[in-house]
């Protein structure tokens, strides 16, 4: 069972370093990251071991200053399954959206009101640890969100520090809400 660092712990503001050579020890590290993603998802497995459940997992959230994390999502008709390492933003929408209910985070136990604005679409690309190859992927909309969630983790910065302080619904111009 993986141990959630929380915000109060300094490595959640760490800027991640990437891994230069990969090991089959990182990869499987990933690969319980999805695991654990998916059984935070099963009301009564959650319920029995604590945990809340979560689509994102970065490596900083497990007390580990590499760059990789996993999604586990379940949106619609589609699920998005993944571990990236070493991951990197390709391309990014002008189009901005945000979630409604505003963002969570495993390692955020305290609730944080307000609004997060995240474009619309990111092309994100890095060594894929399922299919165990480089992967490139485009996301619309609630992926695209969460892999930008977990972007930000390895670089040290939490949902909460693009909340307008002093309006914290506020909405940029043009950016739509998702659900
Ligand atoms: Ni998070």
């Amino acid at each position: 069972m993986l141990k959630i660092y929380t915000d109060k712990k300094k490595i959640l503001r760490t800027k991640c370093q990437e891994i230069e050579n990969i090991t089959t020890k990182d990869i499987n590290l990933v690969k319980e990251m999805i695991e654990f993603l998916k059984l935070s998802q099963d009301d009564e497995y959650a319920k029995k071991n604590h945990i809340e459940p979560g689509i994102g997992l970065a490596a900083p959230q497990i007390g580990v200053p590499s760059r990789f994390f996993a999604i586990y999502l379940v949106d619609g008709e589609k699920t998005y399954e993944f571990g990236l390492i070493n991951p990197v933003i390709e391309r990014t929408s002008v189009k901005q959206v945000y979630l409604s209910t505003g963002e969570g985070c495993l390692s955020v136990p305290q609730k944080h009101d307000g609004y997060v604005m995240r474009y619309y679409k990111v092309v994100i690309s890095g060594f894929e640890v399922l299919s165990n190859q480089k992967q490139t992927y485009t996301l619309y909309g609630y992926p695209a969100i969460a892999v930008q969630h977990e972007m930000d983790h390895l670089d040290g910065v939490l949902y909460y520090d693009h909340i307008d302080k002093n309006n914290p619904f506020n909405v940029a111009p043009g950016a739509k809400p998702i659900y």
